[in-house]
């Protein structure tokens, strides 16, 4: 029986099996809205049979986008053109499919160019915008934040408390707090970027008060059968930086405040750092803060090969498992994961013929039935 295929219940949530979209920004919405790009990718992404399909990092204010393409959920626009592709989506997926978003604020990274169009700081008549941080420290040659007030952090708190309504009402079942990657939430927790004086700098106490604020503001506006969780860091790679036990010390906050799971990453923070990527790079974070704090954990990072997702799994190194770039490039991988691994899968049977006819895991089944 595989592990990677076998069901998990968050909350009050039950997943079909332990494969995730990893959320991806498409840099393709306008003013936040999604449109028939995102259309097609999350019908694609949901067609693939993943158990939980999370949706890019999504704005929870204007100046919380990245770039001018970045999803948001800030407008009455936003909530319309979201709630269309999502309702698309849902038709063609199989059931029992969870609709996950990331909600997000660029802070620091903010009024950056689409990365194919050079990924810099937005050039006056680029329609560039204040950017946001905990300290007034530019990313490299980014544009310097503002160092944000108690005014600007209230503001963008109720921000992610509305953005975690609008994605209730949306009926999405998992809700992701983005604290990861050198965006806004990250900047506060790292001493590299958070330099602050207040009760919001310093300590490691200090730098988690404003995220674990967020997450308390979201946790009780939002119902308990909600997953709730957050992508967070493992280690910012630097020696003066968040390390496994300072990462592990805030999944066991968050874990306190009634979060279900951290998907653990790494990196983003600050430019130029040497990263040992290869498979699986991230993976001892994961297992190391799953181990610290007893908290569902999701590992991602070069994971690519089936029985290497499945020995995660079964040997409870991670309870779930995310995939970005090996679903863009095959976003039917959950199924060829499920024939590697003799599981069962549901397949919608108007795609059968283009796989093995004898194929032993294929069971057919309407998408959304
Ligand atoms: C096109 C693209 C967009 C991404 N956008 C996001 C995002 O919106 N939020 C996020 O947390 N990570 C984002 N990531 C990072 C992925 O979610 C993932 O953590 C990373 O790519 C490592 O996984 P992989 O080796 O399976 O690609 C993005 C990655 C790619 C390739």
């Amino acid at each position: 029986m595989s592990k990677l295929f076998s069901p998990i219940r968050l909350a009050g949530q039950d997943f079909p099996n332990r494969i995730v979209v990893a959320p991806m920004c498409q840099y393709s919405a306008d003013d936040g809205s999604a449109n028939e790009w995102h259309l097609q990718n999350l019908m694609n992404l949901g067609m693939s049979g993943a158990g939980l399909v999370m949706l890019e990092a999504t704005a929870v204010e204007r100046p919380g986008r990245i770039t001018h393409g970045c999803l948001g959920l800030y407008s009455d626009n936003n909530i319309a053109a979201l709630d269309r592709v999502l309702k698309a989506a849902r038709r063609v997926s199989p059931a029992g499919t969870k609709w996950g978003i990331q909600i997000a604020h660029s802070g620091r990274k903010g009024s950056q160019q689409r990365p194919w169009e050079g990924g810099a700081a937005i050039q006056p008549g680029e329609d560039p915008w204040q950017t946001f941080g905990p300290s007034a420290l530019p990313f490299g040659d980014w544009h310097t934040p503002r160092e944000a007030s108690l005014d600007d952090m209230a503001r963008i708190r109720d921000a992610f408390v509305e953005t975690a309504k609008r994605s209730v009402d949306l009926g999405l079942e998992v809700i992701e707090l983005h604290c990861a990657h050198g965006y806004l939430l990250h900047e506060f927790l790292s001493p590299l970027s958070n330099q602050r004086t207040d009760k919001y700098g310093g300590s490691p106490e200090n730098r988690m008060r404003f995220p674990l604020e967020v997450a308390r503001a979201v946790r009780e506006a939002v119902p308990g059968e909600l997953v709730f969780g957050a992508r967070i860091t493992g280690t910012d790679w630097h020696e003066e930086g968040i390390d496994l036990e300072e990462a592990a010390t805030f999944a066991s906050a968050l874990k306190a405040v009634g979060l279900d799971y951290v998907c653990v990453s790494s990196g983003g923070l600050v430019p130029g750092l040497k990263i040992p990527v290869e498979a699986g790079y991230q993976l001892s974070y994961a297992a190391g803060i799953k181990e610290r704090t007893g908290i569902a954990t999701r590992a991602v990072g070069m994971i690519a090969d089936p029985h290497q997702a499945e020995e995660i799994i079964a040997s409870g190194q991670a309870d779930m498992v995310a995939l970005a770039r090996g679903l863009i490039d095959n976003p039917r991988w959950p199924w060829h994961a499920a024939e590697a691994l003799g599981a069962e899968m549901t397949v919608p049977p108007q795609y059968l013929r283009g796989h093995a006819p004898n194929w032993p895991g294929a069971k057919l089944a309407r998408p959304g039935s």
